[in-house]
């Protein structure tokens, strides 16, 4: 939602300034180009872009890219008329003091932000004189982390405009050998598939992406303004079954240890879950969906404990119990049953869930507690210090403790630290339609413990990053880097020594796959081994105090300075051309509370520097044109909000909302129901609506009344207005499919098939997402079929299936796929049961279809007294007088409306809402 609001900031932003456009022939990023290179997990991505100056004038141009939050920036270089411009990182308090001048006008700080969950974005600018041209260079270095059997290499393209030569390069190569890799993201759409090129040979792997201008204004979020989308290269590799993969040069190793041909240990798992007021909800509801998935997901061997706080403490049961059948049944009843209410006893909540776990030691299990909180601790202990070092006394390193953090009004540092000092990490779970799948998500990558005290011995090494780990888990993987001591090779001999279910294990390879190579492989190794040493102490430095905390702090520092790593203790200066600022850039730390917030800021922000014309590349061609329809047209009210204030977010409409309350729409969230005024569209005619918020259009599909007999078997759906007019309705014959919505860039679409009984609504409705999943919904159950699997649900339990949920709550199954949300009502006539969509979260993205995705209709009076003629566009259409049953909330009830032909109403052919196949 963070985003909308931004979006919707900017756009009120630009209307302002609309008139001072700059030219777009004025200038152009006439190349753009990505190069990632992958060796080893390391990846090392160059982002270069060309602008030229076309006028007489000088301009100041920005250059903006986003990068993955984990990379370090080590390299940003500007060449301007021959001259090279290189970034120097230093110090952070030296930088800041040497630009105290230009820091404190304002001007300068904070050039790198967080963006969404996995992005930052750099921002840097510089003025360019007449019909030069200025080079752009930004390299960026991350080590890739294995989670769920897999790499992903997230790539962000959005050059700002459409780029005649945009080119991005993705080279792998894994000495290891590549198994499988796919290429994902919001770019990897049909329309763009014959501009993505795979080769994939064994131990190298190509992926070339060479979209078109024409492609580059198709994809998602994409527009006028070029792409803006991530290509995700997702990949694994081969696996030696014993010690895994060591790459070492004279000086320095890396080790990638990460096997798989090991049986499951049987785990004890505490869920800590809070129940305080804050989780009221849909952050609740979604808890509850992903507990009870949690729990079916459990292995009969495996022990539990549950327990949920608010300011007391609630027991499932006091003890640990098997998972079997009947014990998760009573947990997931009791699951169900969860409310909010209360304050946050943290304290008494994490030592309550330690107790349980010590008292219950088992022979060859793995223990861990998972902690789910969305605030700071409010009762009993408050102290953050105190609880750390209770919850660290308690757990005294037997188990990990894993914490998640939901939303953004919990203090994440605070839990990053309690989970750090008792070996396990903090997760942030962001508040989305899809939060229920990420906490699955968390638990599947510590679902499947495969060994546990693993101890890394390096004869030989020195100066190692982490050598002991307290749990290891199935598609995961243990990275460890060193030095070779006096650059011996010979002497160097790794080993693992692990606990397995009950057995001790050694894996000890003399020749497993050891590459030994020159400089060149030198400086690269030396490289992921300083990132991974950084990143460590980093984390070392938030969890120790005293003199230690300073030891690890210089140390990173001092590492960060060498390898030209922009962390969160050092800054780079951006030199420019005389007489220019200096722009000074930090990283932002990770779990800093302000995240959300300094998004949301970043929007408001003034975009433009008063003084120059500033040729910003966040702009876009498209918004500008909206900006000028707004000045033509003065329907509507102009924004930004996403619910209007004094009006209770559920009676914001959007298109197909219905103002019905149940059990899972409790939320008073506005996140939850944008509606359609802030969604970029892509014909003409939509364009204002963009600047339009209307509280009371809405369309609502119907059915033939018993009042309203017209045309015998057909169903009467119902078209609302942008104002308080009547509604219009048309009726479509027959048993027919319909295309309900489209969301190609998500790869979803819903479809229904009409009943051919009259006064029926649909007979089916049926979902696919991706390729390999299909969900059917008819009004007894629930058919789900993933790859080759089918399951079939007929109860209340909540399905979760790829980026699917689903949960039927009486007569109604609210359903969630990524941005969208609609809810499926079952509605009943004479002993009939059928089917009503109605959509409740619309997508953000302007090139959904489909009779939900319609538009509120627009419509004059011209002719009043019988036959009525109104005038839709340019084209005055005869209507008569009818009534039908607006069937989008659970009691229906029924409207007058003008009626018309489907063609009038759709003001397209019905066909193009028809389709062959469910
Ligand atoms: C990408 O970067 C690598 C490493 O710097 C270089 O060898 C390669 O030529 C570059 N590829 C392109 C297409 O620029
Ligand atoms: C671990 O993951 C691999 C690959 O995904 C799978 O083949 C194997 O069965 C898993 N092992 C266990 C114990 O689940
Ligand atoms: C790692 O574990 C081994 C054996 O369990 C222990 O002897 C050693 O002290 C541990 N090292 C660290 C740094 O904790
Ligand atoms: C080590 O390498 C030799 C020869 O290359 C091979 O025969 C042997 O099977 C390898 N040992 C292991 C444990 O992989």
């Amino acid at each position: 939602m963070e985003r909308a609001v931004v979006q919707i900031t900017l756009f009120g932003l630009l209307l302002a300034s609309a008139t001072t456009l700059p030219n777009k022939d004025d200038w152009d990023i006439y190349s753009f180009h990505i190069n990632s290179t992958v060796t080893s997990r390391y990846a090392t991505t160059v982002i270069t872009s060309r602008v030229a100056n076309r006028v007489d004038d000088s301009k100041e141009v920005e250059f903006q890219v986003r990068i993955p939050k984990n990379a370090f920036i080590s390299k940003f270089r500007m060449f301007i008329d021959g001259q090279v411009y290189d970034g120097v990182v230093k110090g952070k308090e030296k930088a800041q003091q040497q630009y105290t001048e230009a820091v404190s006008r304002g001007e300068t700080a904070g050039l790198v932000s967080s963006v969404g969950r996995t992005l930052e974005e750099f921002k840097t600018s510089v003025t360019m004189a007449a019909l030069k041209k200025v080079t752009f260079e930004l390299t960026y270095e991350e080590l890739l982390r294995r989670r769920l059997g897999k790499y992903d290499l997230q790539i962000h393209a959005r050059p700002m405009q459409p780029v005649k030569d945009f080119k991005v390069d993705v080279y792998i190569n894994e000495k290891a050998g590549i198994n499988s890799i796919k290429v994902k993201g919001g770019l990897s759409t049909k329309a763009l598939a014959n501009a993505i090129t795979k080769t994939h040979v064994d131990k190298q792997a190509w992926v070339y992406f060479y979209p078109t201008e024409d492609q580059q204004k198709m994809c998602d979020s994409c527009g006028e303004q070029g792409m803006n989308g991530d290509l995700v290269v997702v990949y694994d590799v081969n696996r030696n079954p014993s010690l895994g993969d060591i790459k070492k040069s004279d000086r320095y190793f890396v080790h990638h240890f990460a096997p798989s041909n090991l049986a499951s240990i049987p785990k004890n798992v505490v869920f800590v879950i809070d129940q305080s007021g804050s989780m009221h909800g849909r952050k609740m509801q979604q808890t509850r969906i992903a507990l009870i998935h949690i729990l079916s997901d459990l292995a009969e061997d495996d022990h539990f404990g549950l327990i949920t706080f608010d300011s007391s403490i609630f027991h499932w049961k006091r003890e640990l119990v098997q998972a079997n059948m009947e014990n998760l049944e009573s947990a997931k009843k009791f699951s169900r049953e969860i409310v909010e209410r209360g304050s946050t006893d943290i304290n008494k909540a994490v030592l309550e869930g330690a107790r349980m776990l010590n008292a219950h030691p088992r022979e060859g299990s793995a223990s861990m507690l998972i902690l789910l909180t969305d605030g700071d601790p409010t009762s009993g202990v408050t102290n953050l210090e105190v609880i750390q070092s209770n919850v660290r006394g308690a757990i005294a390193d037997k188990f990990p403790l894993y914490c998640l953090g939901f939303g953004f009004d919990v203090n994440f540092e605070f839990l990053e630290k309690m989970s750090l000092q008792s070996n396990g990490v903090a997760r942030r779970i962001y508040e989305d339609s899809d939060a229920d799948l990420q906490l699955k998500g968390f638990y599947e990558e510590v679902a499947t413990p495969l060994l546990t005290d693993v101890t890394m011995i390096y004869n030989g090494g020195t100066n190692l990053t982490q050598t002991n780990f307290s749990q290891y888990y199935n598609g995961s993987e243990i990275v460890v880097a060193g030095q070779i001591t006096d650059n011996n090779i010979e002497t160097f001999t790794p080993q693992v020594v692990a606990i397995s279910s009950n057995r001790r294990v050694r894996f000890s390879d003399t020749n497993a796959t050891v590459e030994s190579n020159g400089p060149v492989s030198d400086s690269h190794i030396q490289r992921v081994w300083a990132y991974l040493t950084v990143k460590q102490l980093l984390e070392k430095e938030l969890v120790l105090s005293g003199p230690e905390k300073e030891n690890a702090k210089k140390e990173a520092f001092e590492l960060s300075l060498k390898y030209s790593f922009v962390t969160p203790l050092t800054s780079m200066v951006v030199t420019k051309p005389q007489g220019e600022n200096t722009d000074v850039l930090h990283k932002p730390k990770e779990g800093e509370a302000t995240e959300g917030r300094r998004q949301y800021q970043m929007g408001r922000q003034p975009m433009f520097n008063q003084n120059t014309q500033r040729i910003t590349s966040g702009l876009t061609r498209k918004q500008r044109k909206w900006g000028k329809n707004k000045h033509k047209t003065n329907t509507g009210q102009s924004y930004p909000m996403p619910a209007p204030p004094g009006i209770p977010a559920r009676s914001v409409p959007g298109v197909f909302y219905s103002p019905v309350d149940t059990g899972l729409r409790r939320s008073h969230d506005p996140v939850t129901l944008p509606g359609v005024f802030y969604s970029p569209v892509d014909t003409a005619d939509r364009d204002f609506q963009i600047g339009t918020v209307d509280y009371d259009s809405r369309i609502l599909p119907s059915i033939v009344s018993p009042i309203a007999t017209d045309v015998p078997l057909s169903h009467r759906f119902l078209l609302k207005t942008e104002n308080l007019s009547l509604p219009l309705c048309f009726d479509v014959t027959g048993d027919v499919r319909l295309k309900l919505l489209h969301h190609p860039n998500r790869e979803l679409s819903v479809n229904g098939e009409l009943d051919s009984v009259e006064n029926g609504g649909f007979r089916r409705i049926v979902i696919h997402l991706k390729n390999d999943l299909h969900v059917e919904i008819d009004p007894k159950e629930i058919t789900v079929r993933e790859g080759q699997t089918l399951t079939r649900h007929v109860g209340p339990d909540p399905i979760t299936a790829g980026s699917l949920a689903a949960i039927r709550q009486d007569k109604e199954i609210d359903v969630a796929a990524g941005d969208t949300r609609m809810i499926i009502i079952i509605h009943e006539q004479n002993g009939e049961e059928f089917l009503w969509p109605v959509l409740r979260q619309r997508p953000l993205d302007n090139n959904v279809s489909g009779i939900l995705a319609l538009k509120p209709a627009v419509y004059e009076e011209v002719q009043q007294s019988p036959p009525t003629r109104l005038k839709i566009k340019d084209q005055e259409i005869d209507v008569t007088r009818a009534s039908a049953v607006d069937y989008s909330t659970v009691s229906p009830p029924t409207h007058h409306c003008w009626l018309m032909s489907a063609e009038s109403a759709l003001q397209s052919h019905l066909d193009d809402f028809i389709i062959l196949q469910l």
